[in-house]
């Protein structure tokens, strides 16, 4: 007879006791080594500390009731060594850290980018060929892949801990992640940032495929309108063309071959147009105003959803990369 504690024996035997989940993307290797390396430290340590309260306990026991010790004036040498041997560990702690941050945080350029919507209490996503999914997420293996988020209304955090990554999901601005899955299977996906009654409930599945298997998924799953093609739907919808491609005495910039670029703005100030920038301008068109043009536009706030935003953005994108691709007259 199978009692679930003996079930759990067998799958300890089997697996041996797992204390972390499973090393899944290109980065958790290494995300595990550095934490090996800091318990390590923190654990040899406390080790010393310990001992040396016990080995000093018994070696300068007071031995007679009239005993008085010998005042002690410094040492210079000991006072070098416990300074330098611990400057040179969090040293060690600290370009190891940083050069994984670093890492962590800069997406490769060829990476597939993937929006996410977080919402109380289910994360919606869509892929660039135009596929959602909801709680979801079909991956193929040894593919760089980065997610674009952002919250429909409070703060959530996506973490994958197969992975080794975990992002903020912030209501009015954009946050990303990306990750390379390096081993098929299905992993754990949870909101780790409290959000109401039903925080705990917000989880889902990364599913991770081979590429072959990922591509019949892809054929598969019903595609719909990929954001671009949405985004441009919306783009004629909001009439937005009226005023960006009406040709030079047209009211708005024109939005074509301008992603990734920097523009000067009425004040004097340049920006940077990148997603932030973008979506603020359809929100908050008064905040900054490009140099050259009246600030005239009004807000979409509330007309439009925060996926439709990001469909707006794929279509805008899409503007500069066909720009790009094209011979220049
Ligand atoms: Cu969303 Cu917790």
């Amino acid at each position: 007879m199978t009692t679930p504690l003996a079930s759990a024996m067998a799958l300890v035997l089997q697996h041996g006791i797992p204390i972390f989940p499973d090393q899944a993307s290109s980065i958790a290797r290494r995300v595990d080594l550095l934490y090996y390396f800091l318990t390590a430290v923190a654990l040899s340590f406390s080790a010393l500390i310990f001992l040396t309260v016990f080995y000093f306990a018994v070696k300068y026991r007071q031995r007679s009731p009239d005993e008085r010790p010998q005042p002690i004036h410094g040492s210079l040498t000991l006072e070098i060594i416990w300074s330098v041997i611990p400057l040179l560990l969090t040293m060690v702690m600290f370009f190891w850290g940083a050069t994984l941050f670093y890492e962590i945080r800069t997406a490769p350029g060829d990476a597939a980018t993937l929006t996410v919507v977080g919402k109380q209490w289910m994360w919606k996503i869509q892929h660039p060929e135009g596929q959602r999914e909801i709680n979801q997420l079909h991956v193929p293996v040894g593919r760089p892949v980065r997610l674009v988020m952002t919250s429909e209304d409070v703060i959530h955090s996506f973490f994958i801990p197969a992975f080794r990554i975990k992002m903020d999901v912030l209501p009015g601005r954009y946050t990303d992640l990306w990750f390379t899955a390096t081993k098929p299977g299905t992993y754990h996906l949870f909101c780790a940032e409290y959000c109401g009654t039903k925080h705990s409930g917000m989880r889902g599945s990364v599913v991770v495929l081979e590429p072959a298997d990922y591509q019949a998924w892809l054929t598969g799953a019903p595609a719909g309108e990929t954001p671009e093609t949405a985004g441009g739907r919306l783009f004629r919808q909001f009439n937005c063309h009226t005023c960006h491609e009406a040709g030079p005495t047209s009211r708005g910039p024109s939005l074509h071959e301008i992603f990734g670029k920097t523009v000067r703005l009425r004040t004097g100030e340049t920006v940077n147009v990148d997603d932030g920038y973008l979506r603020e301008s359809i929100l908050l068109p008064t905040a900054k105003v490009v140099a050259g043009y009246e600030p005239v536009m009004p807000t979409y706030q509330g007309q439009i959803s925060e996926e439709g935003v990001m469909q707006l953005l794929a279509y805008i994108k899409s503007l500069t990369r066909e720009a790009g691709g094209r011979p220049q007259p």
